[in-house]
């Protein structure tokens, strides 16, 4: 039912602005019935839907039964990732056999509240399941596709974008030494892209990595990977910039490397911003990243990694939008204002 509001992207992949566009709708109709200017709207997620942009969350299955939990991703924001439950450990538990329980539960809580999903992560050297761990050569790589087509496959037309691979790079711009790497050699990332395609062809295909804050050795490389990709056809769509970020991180070329990747043909998006920090500190360094969003057209959206401070993977840094108690924090207020 979502493939009526999709609209062709540049590369024929249909681009899934669905949630995105349905509420853009809803708020510029509101716009317009208080003021003939642009009306701030006044959630994250309302108020990125005005440039068509989505603001969304992490988000852990277990924690939905919890009403301040809930009731806060209901009101704020119109996209979902999953924190955990979609990675390889959790739908692949043992050899060919899927659990989609956990990701099932996102979906159906996105959909029935108009939010799209992201989905992560594919392919990534980190929880993998025991089974892949140990497996080599051409075994390792007939898992990997078939984790992909089992995966991308039963979510076909329900994600907005894949990060089909995630944080294959070190700092120095190499590539990481994983057991994929190690095993499959340098075109296992392209193979991955090729079946992530094959198997949700309305998904837009993601690269997903940290540290890629700034025009450094490891954007570079990764750049530089897009950039061949593209020219050869291997179909990616989009880069992720993953953003967990201090009070310290040096954002002075934030904006431009995001702009490099938008000029070179993908879009860009924020997929798993937190900040350590607190106070105006924290909040200037949300607003730094959420203006850089917003002033690069490719930039189609933020998600932040979580909801609530106390659940949050940095849970002592106190990285998010929202403190223990589901209160606004000063980001909040840094972030709300950027967008609007
Ligand atoms: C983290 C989760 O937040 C934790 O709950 C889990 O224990 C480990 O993974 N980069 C990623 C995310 O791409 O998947 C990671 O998520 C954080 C770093």
């Amino acid at each position: 039912m979502f493939n009526d509001h999709l609209a062709r992207g540049a590369r024929g992949r249909v681009r899934a602005a669905f949630a995105t566009a349905a509420a853009a709708g809803l708020a510029v109709a509101a716009a317009l019935t208080f003021t003939n200017n642009a009306q701030a709207a006044d959630t994250l997620g309302a108020s990125a839907a005005e440039s068509g942009r989505y603001f969304g969350a992490a988000v852990v299955p277990n924690h939905l039964g919890e009403s301040g939990y809930v009731d806060t991703l209901n009101a704020e924001f119109n996209s979902i990732v999953a924190e955990n439950v979609m990675k390889w450990d959790a739908t692949e538990p043992n050899r060919g056999q899927f659990n989609f329980s956990g990701g099932d539960q996102l979906v159906a809580h996105a959909q029935a509240n108009g939010m799209e999903v992201r989905g992560h992560t594919l392919v990534w050297h980190a929880q993998q399941p025991g089974w892949v761990q140990g497996l080599t050569g051409d075994d390792l790589r007939q898992a990997m596709l078939d984790h992909i087509a089992g995966v991308a496959g039963h979510y076909a037309g329900d994600i907005s974008s894949w990060d089909v691979v995630n944080e294959a790079f070190e700092w120095d711009g190499s590539r990481r030494q994983s057991n994929l790497q190690q095993q499959l050699g340098d075109g296992w990332i392209e193979e991955a892209f090729w079946a992530a395609d094959q198997a949700d062809p309305n998904a837009k295909l993601c690269y997903n990595d940290y540290g890629t804050d700034a025009i450094n050795a490891k954007s570079t490389a990764i750049y530089d990977m897009v950039a061949d990709f593209l020219a050869r056809g291997v179909p990616i769509d989009c880069v992720g910039f993953q953003s967990h970020l201090s009070t310290g991180a040096d954002l002075s070329t934030y904006q431009a490397n995001l702009q490099r990747f938008a000029d070179l043909g993908v879009d860009v998006e924020i997929t798993e911003l937190d900040v350590g920090g607190s106070g105006s500190a924290q909040a200037e360094v949300y607003r730094t990243v959420t203006e850089a969003c917003m002033a690069v057209d490719r930039c189609t959206g933020i998600t932040v990694w979580g909801i609530t401070d106390k659940y949050s993977w940095r849970s002592d840094e106190t990285p998010l939008l929202f403190d223990g108690d589901y209160q606004k924090k000063e980001a909040y207020s840094a972030v709300l204002a950027a967008l609007n």
